[in-house]
């Protein structure tokens, strides 16, 4: 198969981790016979940089054309007081909605090598297997209308949560398509006791459920899934919900897993005539300016989303497992980098993508 694959480093560790993402593809690609076509394009603080603006069109053009796209991180500091339509994450929900990926699954597993790492108890994490299925094109964060009027006292901020019944119902369907091949089991998160667009969500959710006899449906108000998420999350299997929900409870889902630096992450859109799913894919980590540039982030995130690339847009799901093996095996190994708080000096990034490709 011949893999046409675009890279956004984008800024901070973002571009460390894809280097090593990208070594391991190259290697997993040439082991089992496949072409790999690779281009490169901006988007995010370094796009604004060398172009003007987050999110060029370029870019736009180079991620229509190709299969797939591996992003990095997007985010500087330097941006941290510059209104949301000019900073770099804007390049992010920008790509996002362009190409359509209107389904962010988030998977958060507990591997027993790394039970140490989390800062709950062993019982509570052992075992842990969930995916947190967040919607990705709707919501508070596309909401119109938004923006700050006026000035003194009476300066105000908008922002709106808006959700169609056809938004909700797509999302609800992945989730489902996603339990009955896992444990059957799809728990939706809303906050429908105060929220109309959480009662919509839970509406829409009963009438697709029947749809699939097979697989179990439990409702949540979100501030109790964010406590039992810490509490027993061996509870869950799939978790759906809408975006700025899944933003936030997938960043607590990173506890459960031991460090935010090994959650992957692949946000699908609709299938293409290929039978492939049109999808980009990034490391649920920021682009951590306060370690960029010192080779010590750590790359599992990124190399998970090149497994979950293979499955997901190339349907190479042997290939995608070789590099969950390869994760694995490093992980057992303790050869790991320093915010999984490894007992010997912690590798670096480099290293640990090194690793995983002789691995594979
Ligand atoms: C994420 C990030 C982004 C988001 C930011 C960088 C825009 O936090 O992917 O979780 O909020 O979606
Ligand atoms: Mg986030």
């Amino acid at each position: 198969m011949q893999l046409n694959v675009l890279t956004l480093p984008g800024d901070g560790i973002g571009t460390e981790v894809t280097r090593e993402a990208v070594k391991v593809l190259e290697e997993v690609v040439s082991k089992f016979g496949h072409g790999l076509k690779l281009s490169e394009g901006l988007l995010g603080g370094i796009a604004i940089h060398k172009t003007g603006g987050p999110f060029p069109d370029e870019t736009a053009r180079l991620a229509l054309d190709a299969d797939a796209t591996l992003m990095g991180a997007v985010g500087l500091p330097e941006f941290d007081n510059v209104p949301p339509e000019k900073r770099p994450e804007k390049g992010l929900l920008g790509i996002r909605k362009v190409l359509g990926v209107y389904a962010n699954l988030r998977p958060v597993k507990a591997y027993p090598a790394l039970i140490e790492s989390s800062p709950l108890k062993n019982h509570i994490v052992e075992g842990v297997d969930m995916i947190i299925v967040r919607e990705l094109n709707g919501g508070i964060y596309y909401g119109q209308p938004r923006g700050i009027q006026g000035s003194g006292d009476e300066e105000r901020g908008t922002n709106t949560m808006t959700y169609t019944r056809a938004e909700i119902a797509r999302i609800t369907r992945m989730a489902f398509h996603l339990a009955r091949n896992r444990k059957k089991k799809v728990t939706s998160v809303d906050k429908s006791n105060v929220l109309e667009t959480s009662q919509l969500w839970r509406k829409v959710v009963n009438e697709v459920a029947p749809e699939f006899p097979d697989v179990e449906l439990e409702h949540l108000l979100v501030d109790n899934c964010a406590m039992q998420l810490i509490l027993r999350p061996k509870q869950f299997d799939v978790v759906v919900m809408e975006n700025m929900f899944g933003d936030i409870l997938s960043d607590e889902g990173a506890v459960l897993a031991g460090s935010i630096g090994m959650l992957p992450s692949a946000s699908i859109g609709e299938k293409k005539a290929s039978g492939a799913w049109v999808g980009l894919y990034e490391p649920v980590h920021g682009s951590a300016p306060d370690i960029a540039g010192q080779n010590k982030a750590n790359p599992l995130g990124a190399i998970g989303s090149v497994a979950a690339m293979l499955e997901y847009s190339f349907g190479l799901v042997n290939e995608a497992a070789a590099v969950n093996r390869a994760v694995e095996e490093v992980l057992n190994s303790g050869n790991v980098t320093a915010d999984l708080k490894p007992k010997n000096t912690p590798a670096t990034c480099s290293q640990v993508g090194d690793a995983v490709a002789n691995a594979i």
